[in-house]
Parts: structure tokens; C-alpha cells; sequence
């Protein structure tokens, strides 16, 4: 018998700190859990959400189906050559936890990914990125359950069709899949990335740079740019930075000079939107319990007591106002969850 729990608050389970109560929550130890979920008691329940460290998340209103906390643990190194190490985590594990096991055991390719909060089965769902690494360039393959038949799936780097904050269990399987496990492929041997530019500055070009110094150096700068959720709930870059194509740039460039940007290989070009809605002069803007961060405008906030339904007309209010001046139309980042 699954230890379902009823009208449970979610308000210490996401990170924006907003009140929201499940009609139902379950937390998961175990894939065999899910499976008797699925194949046994679905039916009773009316939508079913994966939930993390509810880091990527924000609730508007109540909801009215099942909740099923990712708590499956683990961490063992499966597979070992001269150059690599393949490591499989428990899908329930704290994100930055397992990046520090990395730089601590000597498995490397994470550290850029440092103090991104959330647990590791999310991560792929949104394909994390800082500081010029994302995921999929460590990811070897996940182990997922289909909640809607049981079936245990298995996915390989290919079959995610990973994108910027993007994959397939955003798209096709969204609400569907369980993700139980993911496997990293992690090298032995530390290479420093310091393709994000601010980066390099951090360390003398004399000295070569640790896994544990630029772990260090990760960690600082998000402390400076981005709000500690335990402090001041947000949810991390609440838009993503848009793609425009070459043409399109070339024109903002001109009505905007200076605007931030990174030119993709395919020949698009990535805007900063913190760079667009500072420009406005929002950043720092404040409306009752909601604002935008003094230091990233990326970032929503929660000054305390905010409900999701006015996080959520605060990014709107932002949408329209960068529409106006840019004609660029905003995507929303983080899974809104509403009724
Ligand atoms: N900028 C401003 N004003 C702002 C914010 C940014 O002018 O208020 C400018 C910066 O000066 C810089 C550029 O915009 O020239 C980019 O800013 P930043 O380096 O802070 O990165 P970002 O593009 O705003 C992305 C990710 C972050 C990640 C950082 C670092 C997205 C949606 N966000 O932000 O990820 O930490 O790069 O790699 O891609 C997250 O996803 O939650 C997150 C925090």
C-alpha cells in the first residue's frame, strides 16, 4: 500500500516559496513505487506531477491531482577506463551535492554546473547550463518510468533531443515520465572551461586552475548575481535568453546598441534578457510581494507571502513591456503549474 498523503501544502517544496496545496503527494524511495503507482492506483488520480527541490517551478493556485516527490538516492561509479569514469545517480539526489562528489572524487566536466539547485533527475528535463557547460555535454544516458503504462524507458543522449533549457521530456513526454537514474560520462583528467568570459578573470594566467578553485569561482559568482532561494524565493532566470535569427539581431543591434549577446553556431544569435528588461529599467522594480532582482533581471522574487498567480502577472507585465520596446516576445523558463 502506497503511503499517499492528501491536501498537503507545497509551500516549503518550491523555491519561489509560494502557499499551493496537493490534493495528493507521494514520495518516492524507489523505482518499484512508481511502477505500483502506475500500474495500480493511477487511475484514481487525476494529473500526476514530478516534483524535485521544486527549484524550476512555479504553482498558481491549488492542484488537484498527485504529486510525486523524486527521493530515490544512489551514486555509484558503473563502468571505468583510462581517461573516464561513467557515474549513475539516484534522480532524487541533490544536484550540487553530486557536483561536489565530482570535484571531490576526481570526475570532471561539472564544476561550471556548481550551486545550480534542484535534484539530479530534473536536470536533464531542462538540459541545465552555466557558465558555458551544459548537461548534455557529461550526459551518457537516464533511466525513466512512462507513468502512464509502468513501462521502465531508457534514453540515450540522442533520444533526450537536448536544446538550450530544452528536451524531449519538456516536449513530448511532459507530465509523463519519471526519471529514475541518469549516468554521466565524467573525465579524469581536470580541463578548466572558461569559455564564459568573466571567468577567466577570476584566476592570474600564471596559475593552473583546479576542479576545486573553479568550483569556488562558480559558486562565488552566482552568490554576487543571483538571490539564495532559502533567503529570497525565486525560481533562477524565471525567461529564457531569446534566439533570434541573424537578420533579426542585426536590426536590434542598431535600434539598441550594446545589447548583450552570443552569436550560436548554427548562425542565430542568443539576447540576454536580463540585458533587455534592465534596459527598461525594471531591474530592482517592485510591486507588493513581487519584484525583479536588484542584481539579475532575469530572476523574479518573492519578498514574502507572494502567491503565483502574481509572480505570474509580474512576468506577463515584463512579456508585454519587452514586446513593446523590442517586439521580442519572452518565453517563461520555469514549469507553471496551474489549474
Ligand atoms: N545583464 C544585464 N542586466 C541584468 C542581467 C544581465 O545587463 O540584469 C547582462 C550581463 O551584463 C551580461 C548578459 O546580460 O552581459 C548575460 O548575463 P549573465 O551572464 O548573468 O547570464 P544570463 O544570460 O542572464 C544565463 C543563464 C543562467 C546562468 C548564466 C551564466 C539562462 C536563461 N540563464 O543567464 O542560468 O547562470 O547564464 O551562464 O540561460 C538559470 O537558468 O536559472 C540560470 C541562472
Amino acid at each position: 500500500m502506497l503511503a499517499i498523503k492528501t491536501y498537503v501544502s507545497l509551500k516549503k517544496m518550491n523555491t519561489f516559496g509560494v502557499e499551493s496545496i496537493a490534493k495528493e503527494l507521494l514520495c518516492v524511495k524507489d523505482r518499484g513505487m512508481v511502477v505500483e503507482w502506475a500500474t495500480q492506483c493511477k487511475k484514481e488520480s487525476k494529473s500526476v506531477v514530478v516534483l524535485g527541490q521544486g527549484s524550476n517551478i512555479l504553482f498558481v493556485g491549488d492542484f488537484d491531482g498527485l504529486i510525486l516527490v523524486n527521493q530515490i538516492e544512489g551514486c555509484q561509479v558503473v563502468r571505468e577506463e583510462n581517461d573516464w569514469v561513467w557515474v549513475k545517480v539516484g534522480g532524487g539526489e541533490s544536484w550540487d551535492d553530486f557536483v561536489e562528489r565530482c570535484v571531490v572524487s576526481g570526475w570532471h566536466g561539472l564544476e561550471n554546473l556548481s550551486a545550480i539547485p534542484g535534484t539530479v533527475g530534473a536536470a536533464p528535463v531542462q538540459n541545465i547550463g552555466a557558465y558555458g557547460v551544459e548537461l548534455e555535454s557529461a550526459f551518457q544516458k537516464l533511466n525513466a518510468i512512462d507513468l502512464s503504462t509502468g513501462e521502465e524507458l531508457e534514453f540515450d543522449k540522442e533520444a533526450c533531443q537536448f536544446g538550450y533549457r530544452d528536451s524531449i521530456f519538456k516536449i513530448k513526454y511532459n507530465n509523463r515520465l519519471f526519471i529514475t537514474d541518469v549516468t554521466f560520462r565524467l573525465a579524469k583528467k581536470f580541463v578548466p572551461n572558461f569559455i564564459y568570459a568573466d571567468l577567466k578573470k577570476h584566476f592570474s594566467a600564471a596559475e593552473p586552475v583546479t576542479a576545486d578553485q573553479m568550483r569556488n569561482a562558480i559558486v562565488g559568482i552566482r552568490e554576487v548575481k543571483l538571490p539564495n532561494p532559502k533567503v529570497l524565493g525565486n525560481a533562477g532566470s524565471f525567461f529564457k535568453n531569446p534566439i533570434l535569427s541573424r537578420k533579426q539581431f542585426d536590426k536590434l543591434n542598431v535600434d539598441f546598441p550594446g545589447v548583450a549577446h552570443y552569436f550560436q553556431t548554427e548562425g542565430t544569435v542568443k539576447v540576454a534578457a536580463g540585458w533587455l528588461i534592465d534596459q527598461c529599467g525594471l531591474k530592482g522594480y517592485r510591486s507588493g510581494s513581487v519584484g525583479i532582482h536588484d542584481k539579475q533581471a532575469l530572476v523574479l522574487v518573492n519578498y514574502g507571502g507572494a502567491s503565483g498567480a502574481e509572480l505570474l502577472g509580474l512576468a506577463k507585465y515584463i512579456i508585454q513591456t519587452i514586446r513593446e520596446r523590442y517586439g521580442i516576445t519572452l518565453e517563461i523558463e520555469p514549469k507553471i503549474l496551474s489549474v
